[in-house]
């Protein structure tokens, strides 16, 4: 937990992009042995958005999309961007990054350009490393995306309902830029890890490098995430109010001192577990996964883009970002605004 900043950060501005494709929990009932009942009451969940390849649809034009949204918004032009960060777990490929493809296109003048990987925490760990090198003068203007298409990693079938109804493809970005109000930026922020839950959830790639011991790795297909569901739900449940109880703490403020809570949308009865415990407000912690289903790394930027597009979000207020999810990681990121 610490804080930082010797210049101020603003986050101008926001962007989302979406697949054209809406999977409905209805849809899923036709797919496998599902109901809409068991998704809503257990999730939230009442749709999500899925990529169509062959569309041209992916992560590094999702994201692209997003971005342009963002920088458009801003005000700002390609060249003006001198660091782009690209959070995701799902890369077209593993190498080049995404980062250095969407500013390419974006046609920055040789901008630095990094994907980072720590799935659902992945947004709030870039916003956390974006803020920290504007805040001490290494880079002015900062693009920030969030993407994910975990449809790849998951299978439409009675076998893989545990996961398949639960994620959403997306695509969100935000604008930093340093400005000359030192009191504007990250008031506190935390970046944490515990490897030792890596097997509630990951993606094994090969037989011979399965995480846990047992998962069978013929039973399922490579490739396709594995998730202990309950061992997630209460490393979330957990987690969630030590970290914002944390976080305040090292800003020395209260809840009540908290004008929004941006959260990673796992799971509406997680969200709504924490919102009780702390007794926010409903209206000062949006949920919005009936929409879009956990959309990972997008997850953040699209409660925040909402929040932004509805003008919700003013100068002088306070917005805690919270993100957690595999590795395991979890992370958060206090500014003022
Ligand atoms: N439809 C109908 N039945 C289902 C489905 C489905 N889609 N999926 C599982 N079931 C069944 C199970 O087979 C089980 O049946 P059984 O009792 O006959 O064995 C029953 O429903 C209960 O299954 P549980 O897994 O115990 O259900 P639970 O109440 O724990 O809810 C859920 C499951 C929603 C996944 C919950 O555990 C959860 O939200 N966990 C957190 C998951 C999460 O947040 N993951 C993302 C992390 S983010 C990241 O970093 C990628």
């Amino acid at each position: 937990m610490s804080t930082s900043g010797a210049f101020g950060v603003q986050i101008l501005s926001s962007g989302v992009a979406l697949p054209q494709r809406v999977v409905t929990n209805r849809d899923l009932e036709s797919l496998m042995d599902t109901t809409d009942e068991w998704i809503t009451k257990r999730t939230g969940i009442r749709q999500r958005y899925s990529v169509d390849p062959a569309k041209g649809e992916n992560t590094r034009t999702l994201g692209l999309n997003a971005a342009k949204q963002a920088i458009e918004r801003a005000g700002v032009t390609g060249p003006d961007l001198d660091l782009v960060i690209v959070a995701t777990m799902t890369p077209d490929m593993p190498t080049p990054a995404t980062a250095p493809l969407i500013a390419h296109a974006l046609g920055t003048n040789d901008a630095g350009a990094f994907d980072l990987s720590a799935a659902c925490s992945g947004f709030v760990f870039s916003l956390n490393t974006a803020a920290a090198l504007i805040g001490s003068g290494a880079y002015s203007t900062v693009l920030v995306v969030g993407v994910d298409l975990l449809s790849r990693h998951v299978e439409f079938s009675t076998r893989g309902r545990s996961t398949s109804v639960l994620f959403g493809d997306a695509a969100g970005a935000v604008v930093m830029r340093r400005c000359t109000d030192p009191a504007k930026g990250l008031l506190a922020q935390a970046m944490c890890s515990d490897g030792g839950g890596a097997t509630h959830l990951y993606i094994p790639c090969d037989k011979d490098n399965m995480l846990c011991e047992d998962d069978d790795p013929e039973a399922f297909p490579l490739d396709q995430l594995r998730m202990h569901g309950q061992q997630v739900f209460r490393f979330a449940v957990s987690k969630f109010p030590n970290l914002i109880a944390e976080t305040l703490d090292a800003a020395g403020l209260g809840p009540n001192d908290i004008d929004h809570y941006v959260c990673h949308q796992s799971n509406a009865r997680i969200l709504e577990a924490a919102r009780q415990r702390f007794d926010i407000p409903t209206e000062k912690l949006r949920v919005n996964i009936d929409r879009y289903g956990n959309t990972v790394a997008a997850s953040i930027p699209l409660v925040f883009d909402e929040l932004n597009t509805e003008h919700l979000i003013k100068p002088g207020q306070k917005v805690m970002f919270l993100g957690f999810g595999a590795g395991l990681t979890w992370g958060s990121s206090l500014w003022q605004f």
